[in-house]
């Protein structure tokens, strides 16, 4: 009999026989301790050179992870010898028989927490990572996560299908990942961003409600919360609103929290408008935990005898502020504003509150009514540093919004807990210089709001005041989910292309399927995907998702345990039809 750690803390004495490997041996002589390792916990076995010699003798041949099976007697420790960090710390085994399995050599690193290991090599050597207890216990999360997610949703009438990973493009916004097929040749699959189009489809074949813990592949550049493949909970339910998603994910994610770390978010969760996150936090995304919101002063400073201030507005542009809430020195200064130079602001004002009082080399251009209300608004006590941004909106999202992140930065601000909201309201469209045309935010299938579709069939003029019937889900400032209210006639869809500026040949050929199944009883369908990645690493407070992933990619989309990407044979790529042009050719 095999029996687990687990089973053996029911166990006071008795004849147990254990696989696993050998944590670390201590040779006191005349007794050695050997901490047996397995998945589920350690437990320390003990070897009598008196009772055995022959078996002591052996076992101090052993080494590091060697694989073995021992039999023995479990005992109760003797009293002062129990270890309470371990599970097992009251018990031991007394051998009476051990098995060499297989040998290990010598290891590039010691299976332990302790000692720092470079990414690269601990990716290398995954199979001897995961067998650190941090690493494992991250894995054995997820699962658990899955678990409570897979069971709720189950519980809630979900029906989980799977749907094809080679397809064609579907615009999520990234690259594809494209795969040759050599029973077509010069045709080309691509590996699926997301099952948008066939979970859409699944509504229109009558299953209301559809779940799939999702593989998605995007080439895109790499970071921290971002791999070329990873995994989405992902959602469909016809015959529903915005808000019926919005109550089943919250209570997908109490539930998860609850049960998996004892926290129990406050429901309903806060919702922000995208245009009042960007005001506010300067980002779509906003980790509210920090503070240091970011305020509108434009009003304020609407008769402001200040030429820089006076003319931002005049220009159409605002002035923002942000108080930092610490006393920042001249120098420090000095370099916030070299920051938010190298984002294209001609630089920064600010200033400091003393006596609840107004001081800087500005301060004399501010009168006493205009000090009052930026002190009321700002919330300033004595102390404060306040920085003040003047000039065009969008330069003023995009300068606040880096120099509130850069701030949490360079003082290193710590925040607990869990800061998680939505964030509602979103444009449907944007508009993109480069390619001089708009671009869905989400994606092409987000339906407007009912009351904009007319904006929509008009000449565009006021496009980006069209809203989109789109949510996404923040926690502690990542988005780990997105999702809306689909469009789900055809003519709407039609429309929506036109408007992304697709010639009709275009969109039938691209989407023809969709359209034409559409045009077949559509029912009203949304939904959304949660990036597990991202929400299991935060919910362990892991600064990457790759901590979370059995065997990720590094930053530079490499694997190094197996070296993917490699090279295929000449032969191989004969066979595909296709050719490998070298990277300086490709350039020219
Ligand atoms: P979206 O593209 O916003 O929506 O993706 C949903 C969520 O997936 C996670 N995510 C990622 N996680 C790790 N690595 C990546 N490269 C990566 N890209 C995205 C994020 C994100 O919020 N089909 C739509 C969903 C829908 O409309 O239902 C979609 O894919 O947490």
């Amino acid at each position: 009999m095999k029996r687990t750690y687990t089973s053996l803390l029911s166990l006071d004495s008795g004849c147990v026989k254990l696989c696993g490997w050998v944590h670390r041996l201590r040779d006191h002589g005349g007794v050695i301790f050997l901490d047996l390792r397995d998945k589920d916990g350690l437990l320390q076995c003990i070897i009598e050179e008196a009772l055995n010699p022959e078996l002591y003798q052996a076992v101090r041949s052993l080494r590091s992870e060697y694989v073995i099976c021992v039999k023995g007697q479990i005992r109760k420790r003797p009293e002062g010898t129990q270890n309470p960090r371990l599970k097992t710390g009251d018990l031991e085994l007394v051998v009476e028989n051990l098995e060499v399995l297989n040998k290990c050599e010598t290891l590039p690193f010691q299976i332990d927490d302790s000692s720092p290991i470079s990414e690269e090599l601990r990716l290398k050597f995954r199979y001897l990572d995961l067998r650190r207890e941090s690493s494992k216990n991250a894995l054995i999360f997820r699962h658990k996560l899955s678990q409570s997610i897979r069971n709720f949703l189950i519980n809630e009438g979900f029906i989980e299908i799977e749907t094809p990973l080679l397809t064609r493009s579907t615009p999520e916004g990234a690259r594809d990942f494209v795969v040759p097929s050599r029973l077509n040749p010069g045709k080309f699959y691509a590996l699926a961003q997301s099952p948008q189009l066939f979970k859409q489809t699944l509504m229109i074949a009558g299953f209301d409600r559809y779940f799939q813990f999702a593989r998605c592949l995007r080439d895109e550049d790499l970071r921290a919360d971002r791999q070329p493949e990873f995994t989405q909970v992902d959602i469909e339910m016809a015959f529903i609103d915005e808000e019926d998603i919005i109550d089943l994910i919250e209570r997908m994610l109490s539930l998860a929290f609850s049960e998996l770390l004892n926290i129990e978010l406050k429901r309903p969760f806060d919702r922000i408008s995208y245009e009042d996150a960007l005001l506010t936090y300067g980002s779509d995304k906003p980790d509210r935990r920090y503070g240091l919101e970011i305020a509108d002063i434009t009003s304020i400073l609407k008769d402001t005898s200040l030429q820089v201030f006076a003319n931002a507005i005049k220009d159409g542009g605002v002035i923002r502020a942000l108080n930092v809430k610490a006393s920042l020195s001249r120098s420090q200064i000095e370099q916030l504003i070299e920051f938010t130079k190298s984002l294209g602001s001609s630089g920064l004002a600010w200033l400091k509150v003393e006596g609840q009082k107004l001081t800087s080399p500005i301060a004399k251009f501010i009168t006493k009514e205009q000090a009052d209300s930026i002190l009321r608004t700002l919330k300033s006590s004595d102390g404060d540093t306040i920085l003040i941004f003047a000039g065009p909106k969008d330069l003023a999202i995009k300068v606040m919004g880096a120099l509130r992140s850069h701030l949490i930065k360079e003082l290193k601000l710590k925040a607990e807990g869990f800061d998680v909201l939505w964030v509602v309201d979103f444009p449907l469209l944007e508009f993109d210089p480069l390619q001089n045309r708009f671009v869905a935010l989400h994606h092409p299938f987000t339906s407007p709001k009912e009351s904009d579709i007319e904006l929509l069939s008009s000449n565009l003029e006021n496009a980006s005041r069209i809203r989109a019937r789109a949510y996404d889900i923040v926690l502690n400032g990542y988005e780990i989910g997105g999702g809306s209210i689909r469009i789900h006639r055809r003519e709407l869809q039609e429309l929506m292309f036109k408007a992304l500026g697709m010639k009709e040949e275009e969109y039938l050929e691209k989407f023809g399927f969709l359209l034409d199944a559409l045009s077949f009883g559509a029912p009203p369908h949304g939904g959304i995907a949660l990036g597990l990645d991202r929400l299991c690493a935060i919910m362990l407070g892991l600064d990457s998702i790759r901590d979370v992933i059995a065997f990720p990619k590094t930053q530079k989309g490499i694997c190094p345990f197996t070296s993917a990407p490699g090279d295929i044979s000449a032969s191989h790529m004969k066979e595909l039809y296709i050719k490998s042009i070298a990277p300086s050719a490709h350039l020219s």
